[in-house]
């Protein structure tokens, strides 16, 4: 089965942002991850634009040659940019202003009627959806009902354990029961978040999992060693 490595260059322009200047420019990087192997682009267009900007969005739209995917929150506004751009595909994500970073998956179980009306749209405009849920059954099953053509299994509780105590048994294992069942159940399955050079490993031998989605581990080596090499290293784990 072939896997996709989806590359995140958001901090690429979180960088560009500190300095409120051109460069570095993530369209730059994606390109460059082309070259490196990546088989994917993505960005999070956040609503408080810390890092992607709209303009990014519009020129990756115009340059990535293949996959882009937009990461965005079920909400009007960014629903509008979904529309306007059309990535090949749409991740909703739970956004709160104040975080860091994605915390966790969307609650689609409690959020259902909300969602509803943003893929409801996404879909009519024939654009592919996946939802970003947190490793609990009830959440792939709700993805499923609410019609998403894919889940990104959020693994970042696994990333977290790995980084804290080096084993993470419980954490994979609640990973894998969410990826197996959104197989089952005929979702194309994704992973990400806190995913880097190691901790991937154990992912990669699941033939479930059809693509990655990393960032953080791939920029913070693209500034040691160039984005094309971070990329390269990352892919070749991949396969
Ligand atoms: N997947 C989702 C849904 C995310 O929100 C993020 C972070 O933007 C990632 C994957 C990538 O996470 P990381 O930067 O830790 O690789």
């Amino acid at each position: 089965m072939t896997r996709r490595l989806v590359v995140n260059v958001d901090h690429v322009a979180t960088v560009r942002q500190a300095r409120g200047i051109a460069e570095p420019d993530p369209v730059a990087a994606a390109v460059l991850a082309g070259v490196g192997g990546a088989d994917g682009i993505v960005v999070h267009l956040r609503e408080d634009r810390r890092h992607i900007q709209e303009r990014d969005l519009r020129l990756l739209r115009e340059t990535v040659p293949g996959y882009l995917c937009l990461e965005m929150a079920p909400v009007p506004e960014m629903l509008k940019h979904a529309l306007e751009v059309r990535p090949s595909s749409v991740t909703l994500v739970p956004e709160r202003r104040e975080e860091l970073t994605t915390e966790g998956g969307l609650d689609v179980v409690t959020q259902r009627g909300k969602l509803q009306e943003i893929l409801g749209a996404l879909s009519e405009a024939g654009l592919r959806i996946c939802l970003f849920v947190d490793p609990a059954l009830e959440q792939v099953k709700a993805a499923h009902r609410l019609g998403a053509d894919a889940v990104e299994i959020h693994t970042g509780c696994y990333a977290d354990a790995v980084a804290d105590s080096g084993s993470a048994g419980q954490e994979l294992e609640r990973v894998f029961d969410a990826t197996q069942l959104a197989a089952r159940l005929g979702l194309d399955v994704g992973v990400g978040h806190g995913l880097d050079y190691r901790n991937v490993a154990p992912l990669v031998a699941r033939a479930e999992i059809e693509e990655f989605s990393i960032g953080h581990a791939i920029v913070g080596r693209a500034i040691l060693v160039g984005i094309e090499r971070a990329v390269r290293e990352m892919k070749a784990r991949v396969g």
